[in-house]
């Protein structure tokens, strides 16, 4: 692997990027988070076993490696204890490898309770949030307000900039949404108790990967969401609220942009989508209902139903130039096993998608893990793939389970 690497997704989010980062793993010193926060929801499958992390990087099931989360998440305090408790459920001290970055915005209760009576408060026209307060987390942090996770460590001043914070999002919820407000008093206390867990954790993220890169360690940085989830060059407003392309791995960590080496796509062999907003290759029909249900087709955080639909190559081939993404991981082709005719979006017509149809197999290449196995018609789809997005594909991914990998040369 090239030393300093970003791995990202190409479309819409839950591409497989939680099992193609602890893959990679292997061979890094640290893995960092740079933006989102625990709305991302990374499944890893280890000998059968499987995980969920929502806001600690993927890198974390692996001893020696020192994970860190960057400036640009947004840290919510109960959902890291949270996390940490289930790590801890499962034999994982993560905190003994955890690192975060002392500039972290956090989200407050406050910030869920505005998520949530935005969302209803647009009815029909909701954007379909997970719920998890980072939208307006992300607004606080923009109208320079907002409480960073440094403020843990001045109990005084942390009191004096929640009650300001309080009292704005209090009047907010009850004045114009007609909503509940939130005690400040309680969130203050909770706050308390998380520092004593959290502030051990803070740190200098900046310093500490500029430490590493010079000692020439690998570095692995982790998105979360989908390109086409930025917030600039997504399909808003049914986007989410941070920068989810290459360049927020700089500015989300401080890490510099010329000191990173590649970039790695995940694209997954169809497209899914979670939450409102435009699709053109949606399914409507039982092709998009098996894929779900093969494909387990359900959020990890919020358990919605995803919605399914064709690869679209012109989507990817512009995230591809996006991102400047120079290798991809194409994951689940086994869930298009068994389709007569697979479609590809190689072209728009007034909005349209124009699709080029491809045979499929009905051979199984689940858990295939040799290139050579594969049927012809499947290496067929990667390779029009590839040439269609102008990028070349690097690994197969063809199970959940780190085993269930086909790497190419
Ligand atoms: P938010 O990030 O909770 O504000 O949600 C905004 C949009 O991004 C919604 O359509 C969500 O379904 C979507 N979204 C947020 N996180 C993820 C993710 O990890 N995977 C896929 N979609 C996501």
């Amino acid at each position: 692997m090239k030393q300093n690497t970003i791995v990202l997704g190409a479309q819409w989010g839950d591409e497989g990027k939680g099992k193609i980062v602890d893959l990679l793993t292997e061979n890094v010193s640290a893995v960092v988070r740079f933006q989102g926060g625990h709305n991302a929801g990374h499944t890893l499958v280890i000998d059968g076993k499987t995980t969920i992390l929502r806001l600690i990087p993927s890198g974390i099931l692996h001893n020696d490696v020192t994970c860190y989360i960057g400036n640009g998440v947004v840290l919510s305090p109960s959902a890291l204890l949270q996390e940490l408790q289930e790590l801890a459920n499962n034999g994982i001290d993560a905190t003994k490898r955890l690192k975060i970055s002392k500039s972290c915005s956090l989200i407050l209760p406050y910030h869920v309770a505005l998520d949530h009576a935005r969302e209803k408060a647009k009815g029909k026209d909701a954007i379909g949030t997970t719920g998890r307060g980072i939208g307006p987390a992300y607004e606080d942090k923009v109208a320079r307000r907002g409480l960073h996770a440094a403020d843990l460590l001045d109990s005084e001043q942390c009191a004096i900039k929640l009650e300001k914070l309080a009292e704005l999002h209090n009047f907010m919820l009850e004045n114009y949404y007609g909503a509940e407000p939130i005690s400040y008093k309680e969130t203050l206390n909770e706050l308390m108790a998380a520092r004593e867990i959290i502030a051990p954790l803070l740190t200098d993220v900046a310093e500490e990967l500029q430490r590493l890169r010079i000692n020439n360690k690998n570095i692995l940085f982790e998105g979360a969401q989908g390109t086409l989830l930025d917030i600039d060059h997504g399909t808003y407003p049914f986007v989410t609220s941070s920068n989810t392309t290459a360049g927020a791995a700089a500015t989300g960590t401080g890490f510099g942009p010329l000191y990173f080496d590649s970039v790695l796509g995940v694209i997954k062999a169809y497209t899914t989508r979670v939450g409102a907003g435009p699709f053109p290759t949606e399914l409507h029909d039982e092709i998009g209902a098996h894929l779900a249900e093969k494909g387990h087709e359900f959020g990890s955080v919020t358990k919605r139903p995803r919605r399914c639909g064709w690869f679209d190559a012109v989507s990817v081939k512009k995230t591809v130039a996006i991102n400047s993404i120079s290798e991809l991981v194409i994951t689940k082709l086994d869930v298009l096993d068994g389709l007569k005719t697979l479609k590809v979006c190689t072209a728009y017509e007034n909005g349209e998608p124009i699709y080029t149809e491809l045979p499929g197999w009905d051979e199984s290449t689940y858990e295939m893990t040799n290139y050579d196995d594969l049927p012809q018609n499947a290496k067929n789809y990667v390779a029009f793939i590839e040439k269609a997005i102008d990028c070349k594909i690097t690994i197969i991914s063809t199970g959940p389970d780190r085993s269930h990998t086909i790497t190419l040369g």
